[in-house]
């Protein structure tokens, strides 16, 4: 398995962003009850939570030997102060199941321990429809599901939202 460096990514990589989301169709479709669309990469980069301010969100970009590997949407103090939410983690399809999901969570936390020192919570929902590809890895990874469960829905798609919670140590 390459190295990977972790950077903040934007508008000048939204191409690789793109190509990296329609690799993987079915995890569009297991989340939006569609295949990706062409501004899907473009929407990742803007979309934020309302009333969140802009600064509070970061799309970082794990890179390796043949380019982006991963991207990770990341947000500051959302929903709370002192919790940092992953509104997702996506390892490119034909790297997947090689450790590199791993890798790039572990990456994630040291950026938010060194870049927003408190943040003590790490946070995520897993949507009921993508729990056999992503439940398993992220208790892997030591979220632990809090019980907190909200209705999702997503066009035509309904599903349930399972939140999940990981406390960082000092
Ligand atoms: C979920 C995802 C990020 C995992 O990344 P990955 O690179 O394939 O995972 P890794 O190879 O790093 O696996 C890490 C560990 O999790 C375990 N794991 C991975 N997927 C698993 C699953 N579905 N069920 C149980 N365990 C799983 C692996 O066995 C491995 O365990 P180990 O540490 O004992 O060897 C990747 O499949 C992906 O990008 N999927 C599409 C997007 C998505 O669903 N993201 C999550 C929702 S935000």
């Amino acid at each position: 398995m390459a190295e990977l460096g972790l950077r903040v990514i934007g508008t000048a990589d939204v191409d690789a962003v793109q190509a990296l989301i329609e690799a993987d169709p079915g995890y569009t479709e297991r989340i939006t009850g569609y295949p990706p669309g062409a501004a899907d990469a473009q929407s990742l980069l803007m979309m934020r939570p309302e009333g969140l301010a802009e600064e509070a969100k970061v799309v970082l970009g794990a890179f390796g030997g043949q380019g982006l590997v991963a991207v990770v949407d990341l947000l500051r103090g959302y929903p709370v102060d002192g919790t940092a939410f992953i509104g997702l983690l996506q390892i490119h399809a034909a790297q997947q199941g090689r450790g590199y999901g791993s890798t790039t969570y572990g990456l994630v936390e040291g950026y938010v321990e060194s870049t927003w020192p408190e943040v003590r919570t790490m946070r995520l929902a897993v949507v009921d429809t993508n729990a056999e590809v992503a439940a398993g890895f992220w208790q892997r990874q030591g979220f632990e599901a809090t019980g907190e469960a909200r209705p999702y829905r997503y066009n035509k798609l309904e599903s349930t939202a399972r939140l999940y919670e990981k406390q960082l140590v000092e």
